[in-house]
């Protein structure tokens, strides 16, 4: 089994991966594969609207030349996907809303095709806004069929600087909590959880 984080910070290795990394070590402690993907240095455009994946049905995006197709072959090979954001402007950052139009239309126009995969959205912010940029990334779950497990609060983290969310103890916490969840889901899921 795999589970594949997307960070969508412009910010490599700043508070939504420290969050997105301690999800992933729980993870890992249940014998999952994991793999971190940061969006921060990459290309990658929205949605042009072209609707030529609805003609193709081939589970790619029309737009080749940034790596959204290599982000929808990631989701398609995982078990789970975590899609991470800072909160920019109370929302997602233009990096995550990029990879969510893009992956999410390739989606619907091939059947649903991240159906029953489990999902999870992870936040960081200063101080406001988070839970509206949470709620932004659920909806590409939700629409998608796929399955979201909870924590013991919502997966949101405090901090400005890069570092600033590991003083954040509770957000910490979460995220372990998380991490168990998704891969007793994931387990449950595929037969093997008690
Ligand atoms: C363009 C921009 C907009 C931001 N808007 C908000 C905001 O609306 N609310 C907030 O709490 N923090 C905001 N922040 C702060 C970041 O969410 C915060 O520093 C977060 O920890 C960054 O995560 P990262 O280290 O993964 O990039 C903003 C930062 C930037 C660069």
């Amino acid at each position: 089994m795999k589970v594949t984080a997307f960070n969508g910070s412009a910010r490599k290795d700043g508070n939504t991966a420290i969050m997105l990394n301690v999800a992933l070590e729980e993870l890992k402690k249940q014998g999952i594969e994991t793999e971190l993907y940061q969006l921060s240095g990459k290309q990658i455009h929205g949605c042009i609207a072209c609707y030529k994946c609805m003609e193709n049905k081939d589970q790619r995006c029309a737009v080749e030349k940034d790596v959204a197709n290599e982000c929808i072959e990631k989701m398609l090979a995982s078990d789970g996907i975590i899609l991470g954001s800072p909160t920019y402007f109370a929302d997602i950052s233009s990096e995550m809303k990029a990879l969510i139009d893009r992956a999410g239309l390739v989606s619907r126009a091939n059947g649903d095709m991240f159906k029953r995969k489990v999902g999870a959205a992870v936040v960081a912010a200063r101080r406001g806004g988070c839970i509206h940029a949470f709620d932004s990334m659920n909806h590409f779950f939700l629409i998608g069929q796929m399955i979201i497990p909870g924590s013991n609060y919502w997966n949101m983290g405090f901090g400005l600087n890069k570092g600033d969310v590991e003083k954040d103890e509770e957000a910490i916490g979460t995220m372990k909590v998380l991490g168990e969840n998704m891969g007793w889901l994931l387990k449950k899921i595929n037969g093997s959880a008690s």
